[in-house]
């Protein structure tokens, strides 16, 4: 569903994503793991808008989709969530997610009061359930725990409906029950929508993901199967740290 063929983006002399291509198949969970500075943000960066490539192309269903607006693509059906939390701190959790909803309204009814439009209220309820979210309701975002503000995040992004779900480090700072509840949280949104997993805790990627790629100073080192990729001798050395030929 989502394509990404010959991508490139230079920092100066600096190759951060270098004739990288892969697909995540809809509906499944495709996860990207590398060492820090791999290019996996970058990689994210380029596929949802957030900076242009210098060559290459990204398609959605076959559309070509490659340097359209963020704000285009949320439109065509593409979120993404931030390595860093990206929520309205002051407001309560409701509100934040009330919001995300609202931004499907027509633009017709911009000026209707929010209490007479059911549909994005109603909405906004259903994913607080949804998220384990209706208890802290109608806390300030900027009180909730870590792991919290992430499931949050992961609610606003599921909020616009949509094809494909970007998620870059959503376990970044978790405890380990933490951790455990975004891995139910993110297997129960497979099967509805298309996710491109950014993740490095290796126990978790092994555990949700359908299809793993695996970059290394800007390449694509190695693709498939979680079991494939534990299995590879390359993706051990540069990744896991392990050296076969030593061991
Ligand atoms: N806007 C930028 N300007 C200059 N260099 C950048 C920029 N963004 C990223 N880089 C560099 O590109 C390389 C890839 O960075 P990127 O953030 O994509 O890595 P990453 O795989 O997401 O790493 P991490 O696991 O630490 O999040 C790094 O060397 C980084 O310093
Ligand atoms: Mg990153």
């Amino acid at each position: 569903m989502i394509k990404v063929s010959n991508l490139n983006k230079a920092f100066g002399g600096l190759r951060a994503v270098d004739d990288l291509s892969f697909e995540g198949e809809r509906n499944r969970i495709t996860s990207i793991i590398g060492p820090n500075g791999a290019g996996k943000s970058t990689a994210f960066n380029l596929i949802a808008g957030t900076l242009p490539p210098d060559s290459g192309t990204v398609t959605l269903d076959g559309r070509d989709i490659t340097g359209m607006a963020p704000y285009v693509l949320a439109g065509l059906g593409v979120a993404r969530s931030f390595q860093i939390t990206n929520l309205f701190f002051g407001l309560s959790v409701k509100e934040n997610v009330r919001l995300a909803c609202q931004s499907l309204v027509k633009r017709s009814r911009y000026l209707t009061r929010i209490d007479r439009l059911a549909p994005p209220l109603a909405r906004a309820q259903e994913l607080l359930a949804e998220f384990g979210l209706l208890e802290q309701a109608d806390e300030l975002v900027g009180n909730l725990s870590h792991g919290d503000q992430r499931r949050v995040e992961i609610a606003l992004c599921m909020a616009l409906d949509p094809k494909l779900l970007m998620l870059d480090e959503p376990t970044q700072g978790m405890s380990p029950s933490e951790t455990a509840e975004i891995d139910v949280l993110i297997k129960s949104l497979a099967g509805r929508v298309t996710v491109l997993l950014i993740e490095h805790d290796i126990d978790l990627v092994m555990s949700l993901s359908d299809h793993v790629v695996v970059m290394h100073q800007g390449q694509k080192l190695f693709e498939g199967a979680p079991s494939a990729v534990s299995a590879s001798p390359a993706v051990r050395q540069a990744y896991l740290g392990y050296d076969d030929a030593a061991a």
